[in-house]
């Protein structure tokens, strides 16, 4: 186990405030494995925003990495499985070990990557303040291991 310093601490409270108003992939989660070929239900937690938030628009994809570095969704997608609009709802019903937060599930086809690929969405939105709307843009990636059927 590593050993958290302060300073680290202070940063993992700052990743925190601002995921709180952006979007995370609650499945998969960093590190998972995907199988090539295989139906998949990407889910997409959009954590209640602090303010009064008019959703955008989002675009998923993926990308496999080289040895040196993983495709970041700002540069490109190797394939685009979603680009469109955004509408995260909250569950009706909550099973054991669920989260509460507002989601929307894009079922992808997983590709015929060998290795890690990234996963990445670019998400806009647009918080309401007393002086108007304000855009909020994100870009979020994960990396996930991708083996043969
Ligand atoms: C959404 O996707 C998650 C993760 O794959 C899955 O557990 C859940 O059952 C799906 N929910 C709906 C409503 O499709
Ligand atoms: C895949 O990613 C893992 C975790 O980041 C790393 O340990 C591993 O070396 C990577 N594999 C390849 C083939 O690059």
């Amino acid at each position: 186990m590593k050993t958290i310093t302060s300073s680290a601490l202070a940063l993992l409270a700052l990743a925190g405030s601002s995921l709180a108003q952006g979007a995370s992939f609650a499945y998969p989660l960093e590190g998972d494995t995907l199988v090539a070929g295989q139906s998949v239900d990407v889910r997409i937690d959009r954590a209640t925003p602090s303010d009064p938030t008019t959703e955008a628009g989002i675009g998923l994809g993926m990308s496999a990495c080289t040895s040196e570095s993983c495709p970041s969704p700002e540069t490109s997608f190797e394939y685009l499985f979603f680009a469109g609009g955004f509408n995260p709802q909250r569950p009706t019903t909550i099973s054991p070990g669920e989260d509460f937060n507002a989601f929307q599930n894009f079922t992808i086809t997983v590709p015929s990557i060998n290795g890690n690929a990234t996963l990445g969405f670019l998400h806009t939105s647009f918080g309401e303040g007393a002086a108007g709307f304000f855009p909020f843009s994100e870009s979020v990636a994960i990396t996930v291991n991708i083996v043969a059927a």
